[in-house]
């Protein structure tokens, strides 16, 4: 990194910095510890003062985990570059370090050797100041840390910038209490998404955006997860799998201290990773079925893991729950999932079906239907993505070729509706290689039309779907009708008022729509207009909107904002367009309404 560029994202944390280092450069000390999560940009800050700290001479430690338990190990590091200034200290205190350092000695009184290292930093901070980085700084020895704390709340006008670099969840923290503190956060959106787009393989912007909400904007996990992602996954084609795949090095670094808890207390927290609602009775209730005592969750919290709070239980990062749930077997990640399953009981039959269908490999028509059923409710609620993500597992687990298509279809209508046109788009393709039948192949043409109208050309889109009128006309008449007001909307947007007629013909034929108002009729008007016949067209489309914009049914709701636009009545237009949203399956042209 260029000594003059600042880290993106970070202009604040750099500008404190810049401020503590034209202090020590002005003769004033001050101390930070910079607090955050691993992977966050801890050591970068550091690495930040230490290309800005000229001309103040740099001190550097790093701890270390296996030598947290020598005493002195970190100060030694510290201070080895600026041992031969101890001549100059009054010799008690040049003794008392001496023997602490084992450089000469037994080590001395620990009020002497604070003294010492207070004495030592003020030398070497002679003539231009000094930056003392101590990273890594949970993992210092015990007798190091308290000699640097001792030090740090007498500095004074020495010149000198202390700053410590901790990870804040994990069993070891550094208890450094009335000292400043700076929380490092993850990166702002914007910084992250820049992040993602500098470096790495390419993300579809959905994806990114999916990215950067569940890592929190941690950098570590921005480098590097994008890698641990599949091609489909980075293309925006299916969605981020929950929880995130991890690198390894994301994993250890999350992971920290979960493989010395007790083994209940990793049961719990696996637990905990397997449910995505963060419901702490229900997550006791599953892991006391596999023997782990509510108790042992106290472990966990007290290693900063996770953090309850009323009837919710949070990991204290979004990647320590991936972690902990990618780094165990399968077999535990099973008896988790089943436990969930169990314990969520009958009456929530969607989660159930969710936590059986996380730990079934091969087909399972039962599990299918139930999780149809799931989707079919999730609709309901507005719920696209889970539908559709609800519907895709459903076909993994179908073992019918054709049934499959038709629920991947499905599954694509749900991605639509829910605005992941990459991702429905996609699913239309995998359904259409599995040789579905004639009305799936018109609802997929159908789907694809829709997509397309989105994303691409009018023109090809209203070819599409136009054919898949008329090929779901032959097939499946009825959704053929649904079909009608898409279409139309498809051919009008490419200006192609000729395709109206043809649309037309083919819906003559269509078996009648019963009682009530009939879309045909729109379709009917549309063509009397093109035809030039421009009285019987308005008729039409007006005694159209007069029976429709009433209605409670979004389907004609939608027909009907769409008539009162070619009639250029928009406040109409826009009234009928606050109908309900459409229901599953049903792709209706809302655009007609904004
Ligand atoms: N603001 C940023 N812009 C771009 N990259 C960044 C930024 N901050 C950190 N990084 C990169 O993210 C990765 C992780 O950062 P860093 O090593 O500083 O994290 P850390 O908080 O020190 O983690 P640990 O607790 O594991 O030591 C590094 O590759 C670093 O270069
Ligand atoms: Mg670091």
């Amino acid at each position: 990194m260029a000594a003059t560029a600042g880290l993106a994202g970070r202009e604040q944390e750099c500008a404190v910095l810049d401020q503590m280092l034209a202090d020590a450069r002005a003769g004033t000390s001050s101390v930070l510890v910079v607090q955050g999560p691993p992977g966050v940009g801890k050591s970068a800050l550091l690495e930040y003062a230490a290309d800005h700290a000229d001309p103040l001479r740099v001190l550097r430690a790093t701890g270390i985990e296996a030598e947290s338990g020598l005493p002195f190990a970190g100060l030694h590091q510290l201070l080895r570059p600026a041992l031969g200034l101890l001549d100059r200290l009054p010799a008690g205190q040049a003794a008392a370090l001496r023997g602490a350092l084992g450089l000469a000695g037994p080590a001395g009184d620990r009020f002497l050797i604070g003294v010492g290292l207070l004495s030592l930093l003020g030398e070497a901070a002679e003539p231009e100041g000094l930056l003392g980085l101590i990273d890594d700084a949970q993992w210092l020895d015990a007798e190091s840390a308290d000699a640097l704390l001792f030090a740090t709340r007498r500095l004074q006008s020495e010149g000198i910038v202390l700053l410590l670099a901790a990870r804040d969840a994990g069993t070891r923290t550094l208890a450094a209490p009335g000292l400043p503190h700076l929380s490092l956060p993850g990166l702002p959106a914007a910084a992250a998404a820049a992040l993602l787009a500098d470096v790495g393989p390419r993300l579809a912007p959905a994806a990114a955006d999916a990215l950067i909400a569940l890592t929190g904007g941690n950098p570590l996990a921005l480098l590097e997860l994008p890698r641990a992602l599949t091609e489909r996954q980075r293309a925006g084609r299916d969605p981020l799998p929950d929880p995130l795949p991890v690198s390894d090095r994301v994993q250890d670094a999350f992971l920290g201290d979960v493989s010395r808890l007790p083994d209940g207390a990793q049961m719990i927290l696996l637990v905990a990773a397997a449910e995505p609602t963060a419901d702490l009775s229900l997550v006791l209730l599953a892991a006391e079925g596999l023997g782990a005592a509510a108790t042992l969750l106290d472990d966990a919290e007290r290693a900063g893991l996770v953090q309850v709070a009323g009837p919710a239980i949070q990991f204290r990062h979004p990647l320590i729950r991936s972690a902990v749930y990618r780094s165990a077997t399968y077999s535990r990640r099973r008896a988790a999932h089943l436990a969930l399953a169990d314990a969520v009981g009958a009456d929530q039959p969607d989660r159930r079906a969710w936590h059986r269908a996380a730990i079934t490999d091969g087909p399972d028509p039962e599990l299918a239907a139930d999780l149809e059923h799931s989707a079919g409710r999730a609709a309901q609620r507005g719920g696209h993505a889970a539908a559709a993500a609800a519907l895709h597992r459903a076909a993994d687990l179908t073992p019918d070729p054709a049934a499959r298509a038709r629920r991947l279809t499905a599954a694509a209508d749900q991605a639509w509706q829910a605005g992941r046109f990459g991702q429905a788009r996609a699913i239309t393709d995998q359904a259409e290689a599995l040789g579905p039948t004639p009305d799936t192949a018109a609802e997929i043409t159908y789907l694809r039309g829709c997509v397309e109208l989105h994303t691409g050309h009018a023109a090809t889109a209203a070819a599409q779907m136009r054919a898949a009128v008329s090929a779901a006309a032959e097939h499946a008449p009825s959704r053929a009708l649904h079909m009608l007001p898409g279409a139309m909307h498809a051919i009008g947007a490419a200006g192609d008022f000729g395709q109206m007629a043809d649309l037309l013909a083919v819906a003559e034929r269509l078996p009648g729509p019963g009682p009530g108002p009939d879309v045909l009729d729109m379709v009917r008007g549309l063509t009397l207009l093109h035809r030039g016949d421009l009285d019987a067209g308005y008729t039409r489309l007006k005694s159209f909107l007069v029976r429709t914009e009433q209605s409670d049914d979004p389907e004609q709701l939608a027909s009907a904002a769409g008539a009162a636009l070619y009639l250029g009545d928009e406040a109409t237009a826009g009234t009928s367009g606050l109908g309900p949203r459409p229901g599953p399956g049903r792709p209706v042209p809302w655009e007609y309404c904004r």
